[in-house]
């Protein structure tokens, strides 16, 4: 490191830069706050700051697979990933050739100090559209904390630290890999060793227990738990464990046998054939919780399981058309039993998540179907011959899994995925149950997951602003 005038290094970074024909960035010695830092010679100039220069900062090589404009070393130590900038980006080696790219207009608007992000509701303070489209950091540096950035500022130069990890998980060029779908999907041999819970561990109240239920259901579409007290009051405590019940015109909480109480086959002794509920709803219930209370004075009444994610990768495999379609061709469903409710929805069987593609919901009663239009009059013949396919598989001896429920187990579905159904059944038959929206089961899921994943180790008992949920 040797010391030279910084107006004569300055000129000489100007003309190599013009040379270039884009800004030439620098690692420079802040004698104001000492650390090296890279900037580029405009803003060193802007601060008019008294500056160091190492003698072999100035147009050095750049970095195997840096981005054109970065002409400057790395800056840190040799442990930490190094940094690079240029006029637009800040580039970031890992380790083995591993890379992340991220634009000064998104790390900016990202800080997560005090000022920029409330520490207590986790907020964006930041007001994203003062920030100038082009802003460009006085200084980039690593630091065993994270990227430590200066950002110019009209009074006081702004500093904000990026934790590795908080990058690295974010990293959006290239994007960082998703985490591998746990989801198993099953067919009727899961009646070999099907998901269950004990009641006690899941009402325990570390939570742990609740944490398990939640991840097999997640995993399985369903999961039985058992010893539960074979009333309906520990049912409804049961249902609140994993979030609000959601009250629909069949009610909250409900208590009912066959005696159509409400305009639906549900209250009815009729077989069901797998379905999901709410085909009608924009958004149907998420989890919905069965607990037979009693059944005398008669037989039947078995409950049929389906996974229709599982029924779903069969389709794909043997008949993509038939996938296809179903994925793409919405149907209107219905719900008109009673006088004073008349809800409707037009949606795809199959629906994927315009973020990920993945299949996200099945939504399928062919009794609520409402009148077939919008379809093609070309495709209506395809159209049948697709949900033929579609049922053949669904009641296919491959797929379903009979389960005869008894007082004191209880099942919860996911209803976006697991069909469910069940035979005829004679005598009094007393259930109970509830629906909870799907954002509440993931909202419990996510928070318990935060608390219990082995993958979280860190976890502090406080939720961090670095948190990577979010
Ligand atoms: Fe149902
Ligand atoms: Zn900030």
């Amino acid at each position: 490191m040797m010391l030279r005038s910084a107006r004569f290094v300055l000129s000489t970074i100007r003309a190599q830069s013009r040379l270039a024909q884009r800004p030439i960035c620098v690692r420079m010695y802040s004698v104001e706050k000492p650390s090296w830092c890279l900037t580029t010679w405009q803003n060193a100039a802007r601060r008019n700051l008294s500056i160091r220069f190492a003698s072999s900062a100035v147009a050095a090589k750049p970095a195997a697979n840096a981005p054109s404009g970065s002409q400057h070393p790395p800056s840190g130590r040799r442990d930490l990933p190094t940094t690079n900038a240029n006029e637009r980006e800040v580039f970031i080696h890992w380790d083995a050739g591993a890379w992340s790219k991220f634009h000064h207009l998104w790390l900016r608007d990202h800080c997560r100090c005090p000022e920029c992000f409330h520490p207590v509701t986790k907020q964006r303070l930041v007001n994203t559209f003062d920030i100038p489209p082009d802003v460009e950091p006085v200084s980039v540096e690593s630091q065993p904390q994270g990227l430590h950035v200066i950002w110019p500022a009209a009074s006081q130069p702004h500093a904000s630290l990026y934790p590795w990890s908080w990058l690295k998980q974010n990293s959006y060029d290239p994007p960082a890999p998703s985490e591998p779908s746990e989801k198993v999907h099953w067919g009727a041999k899961i009646v070999q060793d099907p998901p269950t819970v004990g009641y006690e561990e899941v009402m325990a109240e570390d939570k742990r227990g609740l944490y398990k239920w939640l991840h097999k259901i997640d995993k399985f579409g369903f999961c039985f738990v058992s010893g539960v007290p074979p009333t309906a009051e520990a049912t409804e405590e049961l249902s609140t464990r994993i979030g609000f019940i959601r009250e629909t015109h069949y009610g909250k909480f409900w208590d009912f046998t066959a005696d159509l109480a409400r305009g639906d086959t549900a209250y009815t002794n009729l077989a069901l054939p797998a379905h999901t509920d709410n085909t009608y709803f924009t958004d149907p219930c998420g989890i919905q919780l069965f607990h037979l209370l009693s059944h005398t004075g008669g037989t039947g009444g078995a409950t049929l399981l389906v996974d229709g994610f599982y029924v779903a990768s069969i389709l794909q495999e043997l008949h993509p058309e038939v996938y296809e379609l179903l994925s793409r061709v919405p149907v209107t469903a219905h719900a008109a039993g009673e006088e004073d409710i008349l809800y409707r929805t037009t949606r795809p069987v199959l629906e994927h998540s315009p973020a990920t593609g993945e299949l996200v919901s099945v939504r399928w009663n062919n009794d609520d179907r409402s009148v077939l239009r919008g379809v093609p009059p070309g495709s209506v013949l395809q159209w049948y011959d697709a949900v033929r396919k579609w049922n053949k598989s669904l009641t296919s001896p491959d797929s379903e899994y009979w389960v005869q429920l008894a007082p004191g187990t209880a099942v919860a579905i996911d209803n976006h995925r697991v069909l469910h159904g069940r035979s005829t059944f004679t005598g009094i038959r007393r259930m109970c149950g509830a629906y909870i929206g799907a954002d509440e089961f993931h909202s419990q899921l996510a928070v318990l997951t935060e608390r219990f994943a082995s993958r979280n180790d860190g976890w502090e008992g406080k939720r961090s602003v670095w948190s990577h949920a979010f």
